[in-house]
C-alpha cells in the first residue's frame, strides 16, 4: 500500500505535470546547447542543399580500406547503391581502429546479468573475442556471403557474433530471444542459413528457459542448416547432436587468435533482419555495409550528442530488434562509446533496477521505448527517486508514438527537467534514425518526433491527390534515398518494390505511417496505415497472428486487429469463430494463446479473444477489419452496406460489450 507521503508525491507530480501540459515547445537548456556538437542550426540548410557532400563527410568519419568513386548510384530506383566502390569492414571500424588509435582499454560494455553478476569488456577484450570466433566460423566451413543464424538473449556473446559474422562478411540474420523455436526455424529456413548460433538456456526473471532443447524440437530436417554453436551461458544441460553441434567456448579456444578484417565492398550483405509486413509471411530487410555504417554512426553521434570519452550510453532494447542492431552494437561501438548491457527485464529482480543501474554506472544517456515509461509511471516515481540520477543528460524514445503525459514524467521524473528528449522516428527499414530533435538546436514539443535528421528528406502526402501537405495529415513518405535505406527484401525483389516504391513511384519511400504536419512544421507520427500492430514496441503483423490462431485445432477463422491500449501502445484483440457447434471457454483462451505464443512468441498473444459466430466480410469473402476496429475502440460503425450479413455485426457489438463490462 502506498504510505501518506507518496500519496502526496503523486498529487502534487500530478499538479505539476499538468502544469507542463501548458507548455508548447522546450527549448534545449543552455547549459546543454553551449556544449553539444551540433547547435548550429545551418546544418540543416547545409544538408539540403548539398545532401551528398553531407553523407560524404559522414562517411568519411569511418576508416575504408579503400575510398569510393561514387557517393550515390541513383541510375536504377529504388536500388540504389552508395559509396560505390569503397571497401571497408564494420568490425574493423567497431574495434580495431580504437584499439589501433589507443582505445583499447576503454570500457565498451559494462556487462550487468540478471542475477547481479558484472562484467566490464573493453575494446581490446572484444577485438580479441571476435577474431578468434571469426576464425571458429570459418573453421566450421562458414564464408564470405553465407547466412548465420544468431538467436542469444543479452548476453555479451551476442555482440561478440554480430562482429564476428561482419568480419569476415557472413550476413547475420538475428532472431529476438522472445520469438519462439518454430519462428526461428522459419527464419533460418527463409534466409538458408548455414549455421546458428544460440545459447543453452536463458535468464527469465529469475528462472531459467531451455533454449537449446526448444531449438532441437523444431530445427530438424532444414537442409541448408550445417552446424549449431551453443553457448555455455547458464550451464542448462542439453543434448549436443554429433557432427551438428558445437560449444562455443570450445571452438573459441581452439580458434586461432589473429583474423583480420576482410575488405568488403560496401554494397556487401551485412544482415538480413526480419520483420512484420502486411502478410504473414516476414519480410527479411536487406542492409549493406558503408551506407548502414554511416547512418547508424552519424546519427548515434549527433542524436545522442555523443561524447566518448566521457559518456555512459545506455539503450535498453534488445539486440534482436534493429534498435539493438543500430543503436546497442553499430552505432555505439563505431564511435567507441561506452554502454550499458542489462540481461534481464525492468522489473525483475525489482521494479526500480533500471534507476539502480543508471546510478551504478553513472548512465549518462538513456534510450528506451514509451512503453517501457509508461510501466515505470504504473509503478510510481517512488522507484526512480530512490536512486541518484543526476548523471543524466539526455533522454531517448524510440518505437512508437510517446504521449504527452509520459514525455512530460520521462521529462521531470527521471531528466530533472534538465535532459533534452529526442523522440527518434525511424523503422527496421531506414536502418537509422530518420525524424528526430537534435538536442542542441530543437525546440520539442512532446509527442512530436519534429524534422527530418540532416540529410533525410520527408514529406506527409495528401493520401488522395500524393501532393505533399504543408500541413495537416496524410501518408509519411521518404522523397530521397539515404545511406542506411534498406536495400531489398531478401529473395523477395518484386515485394520490395510493390510495398515500398508502387504507389507513388519508384523514388519515393512509402513509410507504411500516417503522419500530420503542424503549422509549424513539425511531424506528428500517428501509426500505421497497413495491417502492422505495435504492441509495446514490437511490431507484428495481424496476418502473421491470425495464421497462428488458425493452427489451433478448435478454431475455423480468426480475424486480428491492433485495439489502443494504455500500457502497451496497442493491443492485439482476435476475434474467433470455433468449428461446428464447438463452444469457447477458458480453456480454449489458454489453448489459443499457447499456439501463438509456440507459433511466434509470447509477446504476440492476445489479449483479448471474442468469439464470434461469423466474421463481417464483403460479399467477395474478404473480412472487413476496419468495422472490427470500430467495434473494438467503441466507435460509431462505418459503412456496413458491402457487408454479406450485416447482421453479423449487432452480434458482435453485444458481445464486446458483455466482454468490456466483465473486465471494468
Ligand atoms: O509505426 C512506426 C513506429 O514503429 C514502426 C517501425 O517499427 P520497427 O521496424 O519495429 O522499428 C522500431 C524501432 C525503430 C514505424 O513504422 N515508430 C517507431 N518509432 C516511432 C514510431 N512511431 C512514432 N514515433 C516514433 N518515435
Amino acid at each position: 500500500m502506498a504510505t501518506e507521503s507518496e500519496i502526496s508525491d503523486g498529487d502534487q507530480l500530478d499538479r505539476e505535470l499538468a502544469e507542463l501540459l501548458e507548455v508548447e515547445r522546450f527549448e534545449p537548456p543552455p547549459e546543454f546547447r553551449e556544449r553539444a556538437l551540433l547547435k548550429d542550426p545551418a546544418v540543416y540548410e547545409q544538408a539540403s542543399r548539398d545532401p551528398l557532400g553531407w553523407w560524404t563527410r559522414q562517411a568519411e568519419d569511418l576508416h575504408w580500406f579503400s575510398r569510393w568513386d561514387t557517393v550515390l548510384d541513383d541510375s536504377d530506383p529504388p536500388f540504389y547503391k552508395w559509396f560505390v566502390g569503397g571497401t571497408l569492414n564494420v568490425s574493423y571500424n567497431c574495434l580495431d581502429r580504437h584499439v589501433e588509435e589507443g582505445r583499447g582499454e576503454r570500457v565498451a560494455f559494462h556487462w550487468r546479468g540478471e542475477d547481479g553478476q558484472e562484467r566490464d569488456i573493453t575494446y581490446a577484450d572484444l577485438l580479441a573475442e571476435v577474431q578468434r570466433f571469426a576464425n571458429a566460423l570459418k573453421d566450421l566451413g562458414v564464408r564470405k556471403g553465407d547466412v548465420v543464424g544468431i538467436y542469444l538473449p543479452m548476453i555479451p556473446e551476442v555482440v561478440v557474433s554480430m562482429l564476428a559474422c561482419a568480419r569476415i562478411g557472413a550476413p547475420h540474420n538475428v532472431v529476438f530471444g522472445g520469438f519462439s523455436a518454430e519462428a526461428v526455424r522459419e527464419r533460418m529456413e527463409f534466409s538458408q542459413a548455414k549455421l546458428l548460433i544460440t545459447v543453452d538456456g536463458a535468464a527469465r526473471k529469475g528462472t531459467t528457459a531451455p533454449v537449446k532443447d526448444r531449438v532441437d524440437e523444431v530445427m530438424g530436417g532444414l537442409p541448408s542448416l550445417e552446424k549449431i554453436v551453443v553457448v555455455r551461458s547458464k550451464g542448462t544441460a542439453c543434448e549436443m547432436q554429433q557432427g551438428r553441434d558445437v560449444f562455443y567456448d570450445e571452438i573459441v579456444a581452439a580458434a586461432d587468435p589473429h583474423c583480420p578484417a576482410e575488405a568488403l565492398d560496401a554494397e556487401h550483405p551485412l544482415y538480413i533482419l526480419y520483420t512484420s509486413g502486411s502478410t504473414a509471411k516476414p519480410k527479411g530487410i536487406l542492409h549493406t555495409t558503408g551506407g548502414y555504417l554511416t547512418g547508424v554512426s552519424a546519427t548515434h553521434r549527433y542524436v545522442f550528442d555523443l561524447k566518448p570519452e566521457t559518456d555512459v550510453y545506455w539503450c535498453a532494447a534488445d539486440v534482436g530488434w534493429v534498435t539493438g542492431h543500430s543503436y546497442i552494437v553499430y552505432g555505439p561501438l563505431s564511435n567507441g562509446a561506452t554502454s550499458v548491457m542489462w540481461e534481464g527485464a525492468p522489473d525483475y529482480p525489482h521494479k526500480g533496477i533500471w534507476w539502480e543501474i543508471i546510478e551504478r554506472y553513472r548512465v549518462s544517456i538513456l534510450y528506451c521505448a514509451p512503453t517501457a515509461i509508461r510501466a515505470c509511471i504504473k509503478w510510481g516515481s517512488q522507484w526512480p527517486r530512490k536512486h541518484d540520477l543526476s548523471s543524466l543528460r539526455l533522454l531517448g524514445s524510440v518505437g512508437e508514438p510517446i504521449n504527452p503525459k509520459a514525455w512530460l514524467w520521462y521529462h521531470k521524473v527521471i531528466g530533472g527537467e534538465r535532459c533534452p528528449i529526442v523522440d527518434t522516428w525511424w523503422q527496421t527499414e531506414t536502418g537509422a534514425i530518420m525524424i528526430t530533435p537534435l538536442p542542441g538546436i530543437t525546440a520539442t514539443k512532446p509527442g512530436s518526433a519534429t524534422f527530418p535528421f540532416p540529410g533525410v528528406f520527408a514529406e506527409v502526402l495528401d493520401e488522395s491527390t500524393g501532393e505533399p501537405l504543408p500541413e495537416g495529415q496524410g501518408l509519411l513518405v521518404l522523397t530521397r534515398p539515404w545511406p542506411s535505406m534498406l536495400r531489398t527484401l531478401y529473395k523477395e525483389e518484386d515485394r520490395f518494390i510493390e510495398t515500398y516504391f508502387s504507389r507513388f513511384g519508384r523514388e519515393t519511400y512509402l513509410v507504411g505511417d500516417a503522419a500530420r504536419r503542424d503549422k509549424d512544421g513539425y511531424f506528428w507520427v500517428i501509426g500505421r496505415i497497413d495491417d502492422v500492430v505495435n504492441v509495446s514496441g514490437h511490431r507484428l503483423s495481424t496476418a502473421e497472428v491470425e495464421s497462428a490462431i488458425v493452427a489451433h485445432v478448435d478454431v475455423a477463422e480468426a480475424a486480428v486487429i491492433g485495439q489502443h491500449d494504455e500500457d502497451t501502445g496497442q493491443a492485439i484483440v482476435a476475434f474467433v469463430t470455433l468449428q461446428g457447434t464447438l463452444e469457447g471457454d477458458e480453456s480454449t483462451i489458454e489453448g489459443i494463446r499457447g499456439t501463438v505464443a509456440d507459433r511466434i512468441g509470447k509477446f504476440a498473444r492476445p489479449k483479448r479473444i471474442i468469439w464470434a459466430d461469423d466474421l463481417p466480410k464483403t460479399r467477395s469473402g474478404k473480412i472487413m477489419r476496419r468495422l472490427l476496429r470500430d467495434i473494438a475502440e467503441g466507435r460509431a460503425l462505418g459503412d456496413v452496406t458491402t457487408l454479406r450479413d450485416p447482421a453479423v455485426m449487432g452480434e458482435l457489438e453485444q458481445r464486446v460489450s458483455e466482454l468490456q463490462a466483465q473486465e471494468d
